[in-house]
């Protein structure tokens, strides 16, 4: 039994590891913003920001393990790239706890700037002088449910001629990550896709079909680098493709937040 930090503990993804750790004995420690965040069964929380590094030297005493799962794609410089390294700071005076980075397949090949900061930080991570590893997943089924969501509001649903989708199940992913803290430090492991690919288009009117709505759906040819990095299927790993549930299951509730409605 270790004790183990998850950056990000209350998101998506992190608040799944929490659970994971716990389950397999771990004493958690959730970094969050939050004063009021809630600590889960077998976790407490420590607030720490890693925008300006307050409370992270606190946060990391102690730890032989961190799931660094915290992101802000709307400030990805400021908390993914530069939190990243204050963050690593803090960990190399604590000690040298090993580092267990989640990052997303394509972020070398599709040029946005999000994906630019989330390899800047997997450099930061391999160069840390820290243990570490780096696994890199296709989109959370949640995630692609918000995306899909959005898109089905429009009158009219435009769809990027040619995209695809791997969707995975993120409990798959937060268990692959809580067994990563256990096997000790890796490196990168491979790449990890969700069970199925889709092309958006299916996916989309799918949604429409499901939630009753009768929109026209326009395949458009979008222009560009990122588009074409996605038509060819930069964001997949056909061969590598996880268990956990299903697109079909999640939608069919099997996965807490299926997001039908919306
Ligand atoms: N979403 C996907 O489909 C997908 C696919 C592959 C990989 N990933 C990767 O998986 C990781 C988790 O993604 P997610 O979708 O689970 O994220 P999320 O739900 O948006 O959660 C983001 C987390 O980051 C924390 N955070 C944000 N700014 C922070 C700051 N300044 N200081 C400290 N913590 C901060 C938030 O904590 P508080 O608000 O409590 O502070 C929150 O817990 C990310 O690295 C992402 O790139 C995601």
């Amino acid at each position: 039994m270790t004790s183990v930090l998850v950056t990000g503990g209350t998101g998506r993804l992190g608040r799944r590891v929490v659970r994971a750790l716990a389950a397999r004995g771990h004493t958690v420690r959730i970094l969050s913003r939050n004063p009021a965040a809630p600590p889960a069964p077998g976790a407490d929380v420590v607030v720490a920001d890693l925008a300006t590094g307050a409370g992270l030297r606190r946060a990391v005493t102690g730890c032989s393990g961190i799931v660094h799962c915290a992101t802000d794609p709307r400030r990805s410089r400021e908390v993914d790239v530069g939190g990243t390294e204050r963050l690593l700071a803090a960990a190399r005076d604590a000690g040298g706890p090993h580092v267990v980075h989640v990052s997303v397949v394509g972020v070398d090949r599709i040029p946005t700037e999000y994906y630019r900061s989330k390899l800047a930080v997997e450099a930061a991570v391999e160069r840390s002088g820290l243990p570490w590893t780096v696994l890199r997943t296709t989109q959370f089924h949640e995630f692609v449910a918000d995306l899909l969501g959005r898109l089905a509001r429009l009158p009219v649903v435009p769809v990027p001629r040619g995209w695809r989708v791997q969707p995975i199940d993120v409990e798959e992913v937060a268990r692959r990550l809580a067994d990563a803290v256990a096997s000790g430090p890796a490196g990168r492991l491979p790449d990890l896709g969700g069970p199925e690919v889709f092309p958006v288009v299916e996916l989309v009117r799918d949604r429409l079909r499901r939630t009753g709505r009768r929109r026209p759906v326009v395949e458009v040819p979008l222009p560009g680098a990122v588009s074409a990095a996605l038509r060819a299927g930069a964001g997949l790993v056909p061969g590598n493709r996880s268990g956990g549930c299903t697109w079909r299951e999640f939608l069919d509730g099997r996965s807490p937040s299926p997001l039908l409605e919306g």
